[in-house]
Order: C-alpha cells, then structure tokens, then sequence
C-alpha cells in the first residue's frame, strides 16, 4: 500500500475530523501517502480529491462537522457507480480507503473491496445503531448535548407546569433517547424498539404525577416514533395539561466533540490507519468489551442489536 484515501460518508458526527487527523497523521508516520476525499462518495465520483499533509489536520480536532464535508450518495448502490469510483481511485493511485461513516457507507466500502480497492470502515453516527461495536464516533457528544438542552427544557416545563415532549434523533433506534431519559431524568422514554403506540399509559402517567405534586412531565420521544407535534395536541386535549412539543434536530449534530469522542475517534483512526497500510481489506472497526477490534464487512453488517433489556427495565423503573 501506498497511498490511501479517506473520507466521511453519511450524516456528519462530532468527532469525525479526531477520525480523520489520526488517519492522515497515523498513516504517514506508517510511510504511506494520503489523499482526502471530499464530500463521501460523491465527491469521489466528482473526483474531488485532495493531498493531506500532517499539517493539514492541525487545529481541527476541536471542531464539530467534517473538515472533508460529507454527503448521501443514493446511486453508489449500483454497480456501473461503483466501478466508476474503483477506477477512479485507481487512477489517483489510490489503493486504500477508510470510510468514515455508517451502515449504509459499509456497503460502499465492501463494493469497493469486491472491485479491488482495500477498504476499511470505521463507525461515524450519533445514532449509535451500528451492531459490531459498542461505540460510535459521534453518540456520546450528541448525548451530552440533548441532556443540556433537556435540562433547559424543563426548567421551563417546570416553571410553566407543562408536559414537554422532547423529541431526539437516532433514525430507527432508540439509543440517544434510552440515554437521555435516564440522564435527564425523564418521566416517559419512548424507544421505538420498545413503543406499544398506547398513549393511555402515558396520559395516566402525566394525570398521577400531576395528583402526586410533580410540577412537570418530560416524555423523551426517539425520532422513530416521532409525531411529537400531534402527540402533544393529544395529551393535552386528553389530560388538560399544556403540552409543548421540542423537536431538537441537528443541533444534536453540531458542536465541538467530548473527550471521549476526540479520544475513541483518534485510537480507531490510528487502528484504521495501522490495518489498512498492513494490507488488510473490507474491515470495519469496532469497539467491543473495553477493546479495539476489526471485522469482516459481511460479518458486521449481519449483526444485529437492540436496546438492552436491563437497561430497559432499569430506565422504566427510574421514571415515575
Ligand atoms: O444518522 C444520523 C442522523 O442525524 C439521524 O439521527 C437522522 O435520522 C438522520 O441522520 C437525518 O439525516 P439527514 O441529515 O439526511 O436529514
């Protein structure tokens, strides 16, 4: 291996540019030459490619987004696109290429591996909905940042005594919500893993703890579910209590990364970096039981996970 390329694919995740710099700096203490890849996939197929020094990542391992920009690239699933951007590698001399991204971005990465270009994933989403690992770049700033805006949240909710429905991203997994509920101290957590659609339950919930004294009722709704909107119209139609929806959105996204977040983000890089100038191929990289560790594309994309069960039964238990 000679020269690799790296880019970051999918939506954007705070931590991602610790990913990148380790990569870049990892790969050329390794002797080998990198190339970044502007704007995920699409930008290689635009071949927007760009040589990377160790100083080119300097001072960025403190910013939010991708110094790369990313992007969705709908059309990298068919096969004609996908040998287009093996050639293009090819011709920019690129024999390896670690994708920053999610499930949807491995698929890439393995398409690439079967057209001859070495590839390694490494777990880039704050959804943390990735079955081969434990963590994922991004999760743990997106979580700190939504139990911030939360607690805000219900100052207000309090002072106003309003139900607030507080609406959190994940796509179709309930991790950031299962997170934030515990740590916010939420009264309903709503997992789309979990969610029976019975909001009986949760009007009964809200009309006791209001008898109970409580000045306030928040419901961590996970972007699955959604319908934040209408389901507070409802609850308050229902219980006579103001309820106020919040939806977070991309804030969530934004912002400078954790520690945690520039630390896991900076050691995955470097075991990216490591495995690929090895000659290693169609890996991603995960973290499992306290350690760094690689699979098979294939295998990691036939895994499967969901919320843990005691974590479940423990946040139901803490939410009164
Ligand atoms: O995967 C990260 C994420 O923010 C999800 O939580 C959300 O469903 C999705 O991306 C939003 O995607 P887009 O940036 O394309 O609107």
């Amino acid at each position: 291996i000679k020269t690799i390329g790296v880019l970051t694919s999918g939506g954007d995740a705070p931590g991602m540019n610790a990913a990148i710099r380790a990569v870049v700096r990892k790969a050329i203490a390794n002797g080998v030459k990198v190339k970044g890849i502007k704007k995920g996939y699409k930008g290689l197929l635009n071949e927007e490619i760009i040589d990377m020094e160790k100083k080119d990542v300097s001072d960025t391992i403190e910013r939010g987004g991708t110094i790369l920009g990313t992007a969705r690239c709908p059309e990298f699933k068919t096969e004609e696109t996908q040998l287009k951007a093996a050639e293009i590698c090819q011709k920019h001399g690129i024999d390896g290429l670690v994708v920053i991204g999610g499930d949807g971005s491995y698929r890439g990465a393995q398409a690439l591996a079967r057209h001859g270009i070495n590839t390694i994933g490494l777990p880039g989403t704050i959804d943390l909905d990735i079955a081969c690992t434990e963590y994922t770049i991004g999760f743990d700033t997106a979580i700190n940042t939504a139990m911030q805006a939360i607690d805000k949240i219900r100052d207000t909710s309090s002072s106003h005594e309003r139900c607030s429905i507080i609406e959190v991203m994940g796509r179709n997994a309930g991790y950031i919500a299962l997170w934030c509920g515990v740590a916010n101290g939420a009264e309903d957590i709503l997992l789309p893993e979990k969610y029976d659609f019975n909001e009986q339950n949760i009007i009964n919930n809200i009309i006791n703890n209001r008898k109970r004294g409580k000045t306030h009722h928040i419901i961590i709704n996970a972007e699955g579910i959604g319908h934040s909107t209408s389901m507070a119209r409802r609850i308050e139609a229902a219980t006579g209590i103001e309820t106020r929806a919040t939806i977070l959105g991309y804030m969530q996204r934004g912002g400078s990364p954790t520690c945690k977040d520039r630390f896991y983000a900076s050691i995955m890089g470097a075991y990216a970096a490591d495995i690929i100038c090895e000659g290693k191929s169609n890996r991603v990289v995960g973290y499992q039981h306290g350690e760094f560790v690689d699979f098979d594309i294939e295998d990691a994309l036939a895994m499967q996970k969901t919320i843990p069960e005691y974590q479940y039964q423990v946040s139901r238990i803490l939410s009164l």
